[in-house]
């Protein structure tokens, strides 16, 4: 009798692994799972039930030589050294044409090395982002390939079914060759690590201009839940503030520490935008701010040496409807530098990315999934060469209508020693986009006067110089 053959096989046994490993069972496909971690493989084994249906092995040779050819290896495993040495040790067992697909926050310049070298020994090499955390992987996550178009073939019936649903469509497409799954999953968590910055920050606000209590807010966030702003961060952020503490009689929120970590894929969407001269500062600012918000000691030794305005009232009903509306306005201008860096990325590295199947996969299953993709989605499906969501007609209304809030509210913010960067950058991007002329021409002509870098005019086609000092 020859042994039984599974469908998809998965490296790293860890909350995800385990998740994602199940949900492609629950979906019909036999798995077979791998982990160095003996206990992991026992409780994957235990939690399948049956070993016809989700089996496992510590042991890469049994492993490799239970799937079915060509074999489709995920790995969910840290990104860094350990996708390399897992790769490695997976190479001698395998076969051409075998699929090795690394489902981890990879940064693209990997995926694109690991691509070529596993091209040349005949292995399909893809980088594919997943996302919507441990719930996500269980139930339905966004997933996001790049990699070789033939050979996703094999993959996609998996992916489709596993994948999280929105109206009935698959959260999942091959979005490119090469490294383009990697590089949208990284812009996706810019844009996360945006939207996040924006809605803790609006909750400051809320909190000190209109003295909202944490039951309050929890309100104001489930109401604004159910309007435009519906989103799983405006969800889960209304969710929080109505868990009580374990450990002391108040709220969770209240006792937790003001310094947020970082794992690389914000900073890495910067700092690869900065290389392509794409400006994202609603993206740039949340970096910046985990980075301010790491710094508690200076923090706290600064607040005791300045002073601060007393934050002057506002009358909360006037406040949480101009927050809505502002928080409304941001996230727009969060989602457009996003796409816009995908936009001039996928010119620069070839990836040939469809933005309006990109904000459509988006829908449901990640992080940042909000009914404004649904409208992003259709703005770029009728326009697919749209530069920037800010020149969609469709969005001009949306736009122009939360634009005011926005103002009044930084200028709240800035009078009264409330900080909201990201609602100021995103003003600030706005105001700047969105002006025919702006003073760069004083730039030019410094950098003419002292450096003799040139210019170039408004009335006639050429490079100028002039000597400024005669
Ligand atoms: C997702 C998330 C996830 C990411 C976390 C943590 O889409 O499921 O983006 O991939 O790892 O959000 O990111 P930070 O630790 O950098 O905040």
């Amino acid at each position: 009798m020859t042994a039984q053959l599974y469908d998809f096989g998965l490296v790293g046994l860890g909350v995800m692994g385990r998740n994602f490993i199940l949900n492609v069972a629950d979906n019909g496909f036999t798995a077979f799972g791998n982990d160095l971690d003996e206990a992991k493989v026992n409780a994957l084994i235990e939690e399948g039930g049956d070993p016809n249906r989700v089996n496992a092995s510590v042991d890469a040779t049994v492993f490799v030589n239970s799937l079915s050819k060509p074999r489709k290896i995920m790995l969910l495993v840290p990104a860094g050294k350990i996708v390399d040495s897992v790769i490695e040790s997976l190479l001698p067992l395998l076969d051409e044409e075998d699929i090795i697909i690394d489902g981890g926050n990879s940064f693209f310049t990997d995926t694109d090395r690991r691509e070529a070298y596993l091209k040349e020994k005949g292995i399909n090499f893809f980088g594919a982002g997943v996302s919507g955390g441990a719930k996500g992987a269980r139930l339905g996550p966004s997933i996001m390939p790049g990699g070789s178009k033939a050979a996703y073939q094999h993959v996609k019936p998996i992916f489709e079914a596993v994948s999280a649903k929105y109206k009935g469509e698959p959260c999942v497409a091959y979005l490119g060759p090469k490294s383009a799954g990697n590089y949208v999953k990284m812009v996706h968590n810019g844009i996360e690590y945006g939207l996040m910055q924006l809605t803790s920050e609006i909750y400051d606000l809320l909190k000190k201009a209109g003295k909202l209590s944490n039951e309050e807010l929890h309100k104001t966030y489930s109401e604004w839940n159910q309007g435009r702003l519906q989103s799983f961060l405006v969800e889960i952020t209304s969710e929080i503030f109505a868990q009580k503490d374990d450990l002391t009689d108040g709220d969770l929120v209240d006792m937790i520490l003001d310094k947020a970590k970082q794992k690389g894929t914000g900073k890495w969407t910067s700092q690869n935008a900065m290389d392509l001269g794409i400006p994202v500062p609603t993206i740039d600012i949340a970096v910046s701010m985990r980075e301010i918000s790491a710094l508690k000691a200076e923090r706290t030794k600064a607040d005791e040496r300045y002073d601060r305005p007393e934050p002057e009232a506002f009358i909360k009903s006037a406040l949480v409807e101009k927050a809505e509306q502002a928080l409304y306005f941001a996230f727009i201008m969060a989602y457009a530098q996003g796409m816009h860096q995908l936009a001039d990325a996928s010119k620069e590295y070839g990836y040939e990315l469809d933005l309006g199947e990109i904000a459509k996969i988006w829908r449901a299953g990640c992080i940042i999934r909000a009914a404004l993709l649904a409208d992003i989605t259709e703005a770029y499906q009728s326009e697919p060469e749209l530069q920037n969501l800010l020149l969609s007609k469709s969005f001009v209304e949306k736009v122009q209508s939360t634009v005011d809030a926005a103002r009044e509210l930084v200028s709240y913010g800035a009078v009264n020693g409330i900080p909201l960067p990201g609602l100021s950058n995103a003003l600030i991007y706005f105001d700047a986009y969105t002006s025919q002329r702006l003073p760069l021409n004083l730039i030019q002509a410094q950098r003419d006067y002292f450096g003799s870098h040139t210019y170039e005019r408004i009335d006639r086609e050429g490079i100028f110089h002039t000597d400024w000092q005669e």
